[in-house]
């Protein structure tokens, strides 16, 4: 297993921010980590890369096993080597993670000169086959340009091929594309796709969009305030969602003809960490099928037919029908 994140914990202050959080991704797989704003996707990525320290962040519990290495009690020079090498991290805003003043060529060389000590020349040939690879036209033109002459999308895939550079055998997207124009977005998730197939790397897509879920990810793993609803594969999730809050997200997916007033949210709204409940299950507040045992006990988690699931009165095996979105 490439990474295998077992029973993780995490604390901000006083503030449990993640609540013993279980999944694992392999080579060669896309692992969905989705929920609603406010659920702990982007904390559950600054866990794995150890950059939450940087914000407050301990790791109270669990491991975090990285090809069989714990990156919680990891020292900070350790995992320093191991970001941007072997694990990369893309955010959100592609500008973060580009410097204004440097050519795309000399930044997407760098990288690989660091991480595999290659001559300049060598560098400049493989940022170039690699640009060309995340099917950027006239690659060695782009090379020389600076960030701000391309276009969001494009700077998105120059994020992308740092992370290549590097020869990254996980990387964590963190909304990489919801930046962008819903066209670009769909390009930009298919060659993130393709690459994970083709270099056998693992692949976290942090995403609040069930739709792009469905298209390609192999693996889910539903977060509601900062612990697991539901995980398993994508198709049998899809197929029966059994935590009344998936089968809700499944059905916020806009399906073809349908007018746009009639998506609906799930009423309500994550609760802010400082109202989490210990001993219930805190979708109780929005949830259909809540009753005093789901307000007084935290939901055990089961597994049952390939998939885990966190609810004291799951929904049938075989039913496909979201209760919650009308
Ligand atoms: N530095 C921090 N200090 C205290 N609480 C925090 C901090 N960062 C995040 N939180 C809280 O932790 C919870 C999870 O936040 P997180 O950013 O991981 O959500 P998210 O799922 O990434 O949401 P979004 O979809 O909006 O990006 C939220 O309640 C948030 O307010
Ligand atoms: S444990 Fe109860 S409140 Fe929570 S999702 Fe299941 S049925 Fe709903
Ligand atoms: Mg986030």
């Amino acid at each position: 297993m490439l990474l295998e994140v077992k029973d993780l914990s995490l604390s901000i202050g006083i503030l449990r921010l993640l609540d013993r959080v279980s999944f694992a991704v392999d080579r060669g797989q896309v692992l969905g980590l989705v929920g609603e704003s406010g659920s702990g996707k982007s904390l559950t990525a600054l866990a794995l890369t150890g950059l939450v320290r940087r914000i407050g962040g301990v790791v109270t519990g669990g491991v975090i096993l990285f090809d069989g290495q714990d990156l919680a009690g990891l020292p900070e020079p350790a995992l320093r080597r191991l970001r941007g090498k072997r694990i990369a991290f893309i955010t959100q805003n592609p500008m973060s993670a580009l410097d204004a003043l440097k050519t795309i060529g000399d930044q997407v060389d760098q990288v690989a000169r660091l991480h595999l000590g290659l001559s300049r020349r060598a560098a400049r040939a493989r940022t170039v086959e690699i640009l060309t690879r995340l099917r950027i036209p006239d690659a060695a033109q782009v090379a020389r340009a600076y960030p701000h002459q391309l276009s969001g999308g494009m700077k998105q895939r120059v994020v992308i091929a740092m992370a290549l550079a590097a020869d990254a055998e996980l990387i964590i997207a963190d909304e990489p594309t919801t930046a962008l124009d819903v066209t670009v977005q769909a390009q930009i998730v298919m060659i993130l796709a393709d690459l994970v197939r083709q270099r056998q790397i693992g692949l976290i897509l942090i995403t609040h969009d069930m739709g792009v879920v469905a298209q390609i990810c192999d693996l889910v793993c539903v977060l509601y305030a900062g612990r697991v609803a539901e995980s398993g594969p994508v198709e049998t999730l899809f197929a029966a969602p059994r935590h009344p809050y998936s089968a809700a997200l499944i059905g916020c997916i806009p399906r073809e003809g349908m007018a746009p007033g009639a998506l609906k949210g799930i009423p309500g709204g994550v609760p802010s960490a400082a109202a989490y409940g210990d001993a219930c299950c805190r979708f109780a507040e929005r949830c259909p099928r809540a009753d005093a045992l789901c307000r007084r006990t935290r939901p055990p988690e089961r597994i049952e037919g390939g998939m885990t699931v966190a609810c004291h009165h799951p929904l049938p095996l075989l039913s496909a029908a979201p209760e919650v979105a009308r």
